[in-house]
């Protein structure tokens, strides 16, 4: 095995004002299996996280549950304790932004970047709400949308028709908070200077090995050209006021990476480790962080640059994955598949879905769906189906047969030499984050087994007397073989494998024990290591997270965009002709127009698409047409866009028009003799 390893290992920091969900557990599962292998390698390891506990949504969340911030990320930090220790994940330390180390830490690394002149000063002009005298965050912006007009949008983009613009641009805007008209206003920030380390960054992009969805990204943001970022807030602001600057304070996503090396500081002064032999430039630690893509922007851009900027160490890699989908569609409340960890375990056990997600995860940052059928058919045919049941049918005779003592000479020593064989793939497999390849590999050999007992018939040799010792044999070969299994399936089913190595007894399984020795000795009895999923229960989750009252967010969802730089959408100029397939555009005839009761802007539109059938759409196109004028006519639709309910029902596509603020709508239609159906391309 190579030599030990330095390794500290970070997932994002959860949100101090909501539950954890299973999206989330995408991450902090994968990282943890990641971890666990590093971990059973030998190798010294850290796994820290915290929570991410500043900023406005949470300042204003505590306010209107009448709590202190403080109270209530401390009530926060309980509860997703609790949730990451249901789901087995074993962080080293679990921290909070709000905490001392990571005041101390951020004030350092501000005042070397201020030191060194990468940061300057200047005024900005902001909505700000006269009445709850603040600044607003664009999430906190409401209005109608300049491009279709869909009343009571976001500042900073329209669910409905998916346009982004800046807040000024709403038509009709008020704050969120207290409803009146925000007024610009003038005040200054401070901003680092993010294009001082463009070079910088391309060397570290071209040093090491960062995913190619990663590398991509980072070349159209390098084109697209790196803006200064906005890294203060006024007063009111719940976070750290920024040393020499009193009333203003550190923007949340300043102080939460830094919350990476906070965790570890507090967890290196109770363990009496080294922390600056992990972060300073010449470490020989490594270190990495498991993100989703959603924050890649502050991962692989500003997060590097501070470090640099502040004279530490980089990141070895960022580890960014996907998002987690239910069903193919994007988690939801109404259709209950929303599922908070808590949510999950109140029915299920957590070993089934670490396995189902390593099933699912590969190293790239594709999104993974948790579809439910199969994950029920998945973990009952892999994980009971093939793996505990090799457990089951070997233990059970020798319990009955031998007294519990366990054969040490091999019926078929080929068969334990092909499972050792797989060792080193497997780890790779695991090292490359390349979980599912490493489940395909740990199941065919589970297979293997299966067809060794299965040829062996080990309950025929039971009823015979004169074939004792090849029972004996065939259980001991089966349950050293289950041994091995157990040793791969560590990092992913910790809970399971902790149970039988106690029935076992063979003590903690780590990769060494691939070559120890097992057998002539004494085992328990089998007690069962995992139940078959039922289908009720998976029913009942789902039931459950339909009636979950659980707040998600605040007023506003809380991922904020990076400021003064593209976001990851607009900074996409072009896109590729794949995915513009993805977009499945359809001519439609207008079967039934009306209005719609309530919403002044809006068109009901029902719509036969062809050999989709037929579609009900809610078009905020009333402005310019009247329903009457629109039966009959061919439209063209976005056929395949999820489906939105809104308040007035469920709108199943998008038709498509041109617009432009005050100058009107204009729907796109098709020429003669096109047919509902048809695809435009
Ligand atoms: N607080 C920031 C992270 C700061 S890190 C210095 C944040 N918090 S979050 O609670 O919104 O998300 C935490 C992590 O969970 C992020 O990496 C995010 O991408 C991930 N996920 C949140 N929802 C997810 C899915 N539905 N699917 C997969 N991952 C998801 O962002
Ligand atoms: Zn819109």
């Amino acid at each position: 095995m190579s030599s030990q390893r330095r390794i500290l290992v970070t997932s994002a920091l959860p949100y101090a004002n909501g539950p954890i969900h299973i999206g989330h557990l995408v991450e902090y599962i994968q990282t943890d299996m990641w971890v666990r292998f590093q971990k059973m390698r030998g190798h010294e390891c850290w796994y820290v996280c915290a929570d991410d506990a500043h900023g406005t949504p949470i300042m204003l969340r505590a306010e209107q549950e009448g709590l202190t911030p403080e109270a209530l990320i401390a009530r926060v930090w309980e509860s997703h304790r609790a949730d990451f220790a249901g789901f087995n994940v074993g962080f080293d330390n679990y921290h909070s932004t709000h905490s001392p180390e990571n005041k101390a830490i951020s004030a350092m690394i501000y005042e070397r970047l201020r030191d060194a002149g990468h940061t300057t000063v200047r005024s900005i002009r902001q909505a700000y709400d006269p009445v709850k005298q603040m600044f607003l965050p664009d999430r906190f912006i409401r209005g109608k949308c300049p491009r279709c007009a869909t009343p009571d949008q976001y500042g900073d983009s329209c669910e409905h028709c998916g346009a982004t613009y800046a807040p000024t641009d709403l038509i009709d805007a008020v704050s969120a908070l207290s409803g009146v008209a925000p007024e610009l206003r003038e005040s200054e920030h401070v901003f680092f200077q993010l294009n001082h380390f463009e070079d910088m960054l391309r060397g570290w992009l071209e040093r090491n090995d960062l995913q190619s969805g990663v590398v991509n990204k980072l070349q159209e943001w390098f084109e697209a050209g790196l803006q200064d970022w906005d890294i203060s807030r006024d007063a009111p602001y719940f976070g750290f006021e920024i040393p020499g600057y009193p009333g203003k304070f550190f923007y949340v996503w300043l102080d939460a990476p830094i919350g990476y090396l906070a965790s570890f500081r507090n967890l290196c002064d109770r363990l009496n480790l080294d922390f600056d032999a992990f972060v300073q430039p010449d470490s020989t630690a490594e270190m990495y962080h498991f993100i989703g893509k959603d924050i890649m922007y502050f991962h692989t851009l500003f997060w590097p640059a501070m470090l640099h900027g502040a004279n530490l160490r980089l990141p070895t890699n960022v580890f960014v994955h996907g998002f987690l989908t239910v069903d193919g569609q994007k988690m939801s409340k109404s259709r209950g598949t929303f599922i908070t960890a808590r949510t999950y375990l109140d029915h299920l056990n957590p070993e089934c879905l670490r396995y189902y997600f390593a099933a699912k995860l590969g190293p790239a940052i594709d999104d993974i769906d948790l579809n439910l059928e199969d994950f029920q058919a998945r973990v009952n045919s892999d994980l009971v189906g093939k793996v505990v049941n090799i457990g089951s049918r070997c233990a059970a005779f020798v319990t009955r047969d031998f007294a519990g003592q366990l054969a040490a000479e091999d019926d078929e020593p080929a068969l334990i030499e092909r499972l050792k064989h797989s060792a080193d793939d497997i780890a790779q497999s695991f090292e490359a984050r390349d979980f599912s390849r490493a489940m395909r590999e740990v199941m065919l050999l589970a297979d293997l087994v299966n067809q060794y007992i299965d040829r062996r018939k080990p309950w025929v040799m039971a009823k015979d007397p004169a074939a004792r010792n090849d029972l004996a044999r065939v259980c001991g070969t089966g349950l050293r073989a289950f041994r091995l299994l157990m040793i791969y399936l560590k990092p992913v089913v910790p809970a399971l494998v902790e149970n039988a190595e106690r029935f076992l007894r063979c003590g903690t399984l780590n990769w060494a024990s691939l070559e120890a020795p097992f057998g002539g000795c004494e085992i328990d009895a089998f007690t069962p290591l995992m139940n078959r999923i039922e289908k009720a229960k998976v029913e009942a989750m789902v039931e459950a997270s339909k009636n979950s009252t659980a707040p998600t967010t605040v007023a506003a969802p809380v991922t904020p965009a990076p400021a003064a730089a593209p976001s990851a959408e607009s900074a996409t100029p072009t896109i590729s002709i794949d995915e513009f397939a993805k977009v499945d555009l359809r001519i439609a005839r207008v079967v039934q127009a009306l209005p719609v009761e309530g919403a002044d802007k809006l068109v009901q539109l029902q719509l036969d698409v062809g050999e989709l059938g037929q579609r009900t759409v809610f078009a905020g196109i009333k402005a310019a047409y009247s329903p009457e004028a629109l039966t009959g006519r061919m439209v063209v639709m976005v056929a395949n866009l999820a489906p939105r309910k809104m308040r007035f029902g469920l709108s199943e596509g998008m038709v498509l028009a041109a617009s432009h603020a005050d100058s009107g709508i204009f729907l796109l239609d098709a020429d003669d003799g096109a047919q509902p159906g048809m695809r435009a391309k």
